[in-house]
Order: structure tokens, then sequence, then C-alpha cells
């Protein structure tokens, strides 16, 4: 006879903190796959608009990098890009077999290197406009 068990509602988002890093990393990488189609299509509406001659594209583009706050969404996008191809490239090699065991030791590693990388960068990303 087959088992079932109670795994409680999981539209329960209060049972966060039962979350195992699998879990995380299954959240992490939704996440940043749609943010990061969310942005494709941003980017193509902000530069199709902008392009209705060279003067509007760069008077575009400055007006935007010139704001402390796209700055600040430029080094949000590099954490999620990052984040996604460490951890996508972990899911890759997971789906070939390679280091199943410790699934939990590579997910912390693509985490703590995004952190670095995205630390690393942020004086180049704020330059100019503090
Ligand atoms: C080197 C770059 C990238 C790598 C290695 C990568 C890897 C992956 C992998 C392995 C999955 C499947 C995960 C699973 O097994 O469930 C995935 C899902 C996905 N990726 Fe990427 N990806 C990359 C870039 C991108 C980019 C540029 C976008 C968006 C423009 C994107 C959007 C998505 C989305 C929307 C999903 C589905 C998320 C879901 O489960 O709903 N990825 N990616």
């Amino acid at each position: 006879m087959s088992q079932s068990y109670n795994r409680g509602l999981i539209e329960d988002f209060g049972r966060w903190r039962e979350f195992t890093a699998g879990m995380w990393a299954w959240i992490f990488h939704k996440f940043t796959g749609w943010v990061l189609v969310g942005y494709l299509f941003t980017h193509i509406a902000v530069l199709s608009t902008a392009l209705t001659g060279e003067a509007a594209y760069t008077t575009t583009i400055q007006a935007l990098e010139s704001l402390l706050v796209v700055r600040i969404l430029e080094v949000g996008l590099l954490a999620v890009a990052v984040f996604h191809i460490l951890n996508g490239l972990r899911l890759l090699l997971v789906d070939l077999g390679v280091g199943l065991e410790a699934q939990d030791k590579s997910f912390y590693a693509s985490l703590v290197l995004t952190g670095a990388i995205v630390v690393a960068s942020v004086p180049t990303f704020v330059a100019e406009v503090l």
C-alpha cells in the first residue's frame, strides 16, 4: 500500500521557516528567471521609444543613468542575473548527475559568489552619480 503524507497547505506562506535549501533555490530561480523576462521587455520598450533619433537616444540614456535609483536597480539586475546564471549552471550539472551529494553546498556557493560579484561591482555602478 502506498503511504500518504500530510504536507499541509502549500499556499500557506507562513511555512517559509520550514523551507530547505532546495526550496529556496527553486523559489530564487523562478523569481530571478521571471524578473529577467520582465527586464527584457522593459529594456526593449525603453530602447525602442528612445530610438526616434540619435540625440533622443543619448538624452534618454544620459537622463536614466544620472539617476541614483536607476544605478541601484542596475545593481539589483546584476544580482538577479548572476544568481540565475550560477544557479542555472549548477542545475544543469545536477541534471547531468554531477554534485548530487553536494546540492546544498553548491547552492550556498552560488549565493556567496553572487554576493561577492555584486558587492565588488557596486563602485562601478554608482560611479559619477554620488
Ligand atoms: C547563462 C544564462 C542562463 C542559464 C545558465 C539559465 C539556466 C536555467 C535553467 C537550468 C532553468 C531551468 C530550471 C529548472 O530546472 O527548473 C532556467 C529557467 C528559467 N530561466 Fe534561465 N538561464 C539563463 C538565462 C536566462 C535569461 C537571460 C532569462 C530571461 C530573459 C531566463 C529566464 C528563465 C525563466 C523564466 C525560467 C523558468 C523559471 C520557472 O521555473 O518558472 N534565463 N534557466
